[in-house]
């Protein structure tokens, strides 16, 4: 009998665990015995509320491996799982490895991969801030120069790609010897969000939860790790306070920053553990606005029909802005109209795309981008 085609799954982080559950949905979905799939957790979020929660939550079987990396430095961390993860693939021997937006995670699992000659699949390629002080947008590139498969949310996505040489004048779907497949597959985020929203509905909201409130996190390094930012961005949502509840699921680290330079947030901010993935959708949608740093939450937001204020100086999302549903925050108010139609990253079979590509090139070509 011939060995499935076997994939496996890099995540660490929390925003991956949901954007797994969606390709795993879609892999529910092929042939049993045609696919082996093994999912790699690196342990960079550890905290129930981080990281378990979201298995439990969504269903997902445990990890086959898990590396329980936890925080570090940045080339701490990157480096101490790409010497784990590269053990794992040694081992595990995977067909394709899969990584998923632009963690550390991402990062480390693309690089181990690639470098054993095993072909890598982003999900949540091509996407731009153009700020290179994020660590994210770093990962984003790099990740994105060394995968076969390119599995990008919009066309927007598709283009920064082209701009940068990769896919261009190439069939879709196709990886050649040194040329990677590009295809818009639409956001895994999309196929998981109508699922979580109709589990959610059946929740008790979370506490803070009022008549009328706001929902607020915070938890990127540029907004979390810079005191004088942070300060800007709490008194940006203090003066959204007077006029509203907030409720402020707080990432730890974020949490650490605030009492460590004594920030202090107005009294209607309710600051709560953070939230699994269904709470956290059951909380927004009631909310009557969302303050973020976050980028699954503006794109949660939009398809939510949620307005949402981002607490950055741009965003990798810009069809949220041009949707009329995001503004950032310092262009706030917006004047934009708010537009129907909420399709830009697609129609919520994102993830039947991107096994299905990846099933019909293993058949047919199955080549490492770098050769
Ligand atoms: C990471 C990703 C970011 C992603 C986000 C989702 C990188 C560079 N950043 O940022 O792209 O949007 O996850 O949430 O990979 N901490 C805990 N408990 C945890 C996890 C983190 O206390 O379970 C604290 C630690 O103090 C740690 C800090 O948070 O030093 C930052 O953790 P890190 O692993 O860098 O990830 P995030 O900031 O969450």
């Amino acid at each position: 009998m011939s060995r499935p085609f076997h994939l496996l799954h890099v995540v660490g982080a929390r925003p991956q665990f949901i954007k797994l559950f969606a390709v795993q949905q879609a892999l529910a979905r092929h042939p049993p015995g045609a696919i082996a799939s093994r999912v790699l957790h690196t342990g960079q979020h550890y905290d129930h509320e981080l990281s378990r929660v979201f298995f439990e939550d969504l269903g997902l079987p445990a990890p086959d491996d898990h590396l329980d990396i936890g925080s570090a430095s940045h080339g701490r961390q990157t480096g101490m799982m790409l010497e784990r993860i590269e053990q794992v693939l040694l081992a595990r021997r995977p067909d394709v490895v899969v990584v998923y937006g632009d963690t550390n995670s991402t990062l480390a699992g693309g690089l181990a991969a690639v470098k054993l000659h095993i072909p890598v699949a982003h999900v949540e390629a091509g996407l731009r801030s153009r700020n290179t002080a994020m660590p994210e947008e770093i990962n984003r590139v790099l990740v994105d120069h060394l995968s076969t498969w390119l599995f990008c949310p919009s066309p927007a996505a598709a283009a920064n790609l082209a701009a940068e040489g990769l896919g261009s004048g190439r069939p879709a779907g196709s990886p050649e010897r040194g040329h990677p497949a590009v295809v818009v597959s639409g956001d895994v985020m999309c196929d998981a969000v109508s699922h979580a929203a109709a589990l959610a509905a059946e929740r008790r909201a979370p506490a803070g939860a009022t008549d009328r409130y706001g929902v607020l996190t915070i938890h990127r390094a540029e907004t979390a790790g810079d005191p004088a930012r942070l300060a800007e961005v709490a008194a940006f949502v203090n003066r959204m306070a007077g006029d509203l509840d907030i409720v402020f699921p707080a990432h730890p680290r974020t949490r650490a920053a605030l009492d460590a330079h004594r920030i202090r947030l107005g009294d209607r901010v309710r600051v709560v553990a953070p939230l699994g993935y269904l709470d956290m959708i059951r909380l927004l949608t009631g909310a009557t606005v969302v303050l973020t740093d976050s980028g699954g939450l503006q794109k949660e937001a939009y398809w939510l029909r949620v307005p949402c204020i981002t607490l950055r100086e741009e965003t990798e999302w810009l069809e949220t802005i041009e949707s009329g549903w995001n503004v950032l925050y310092r262009d706030h108010p917006s004047d934009r109209p708010r537009s129907e139609d909420n399709g830009a990253y697609g129609d919520g079979r994102a993830a039947d795309r991107v096994v299905s590509a990846l099933v019909e090139q293993a058949a047919t070509a199955p080549v490492g981008a770098g050769g």
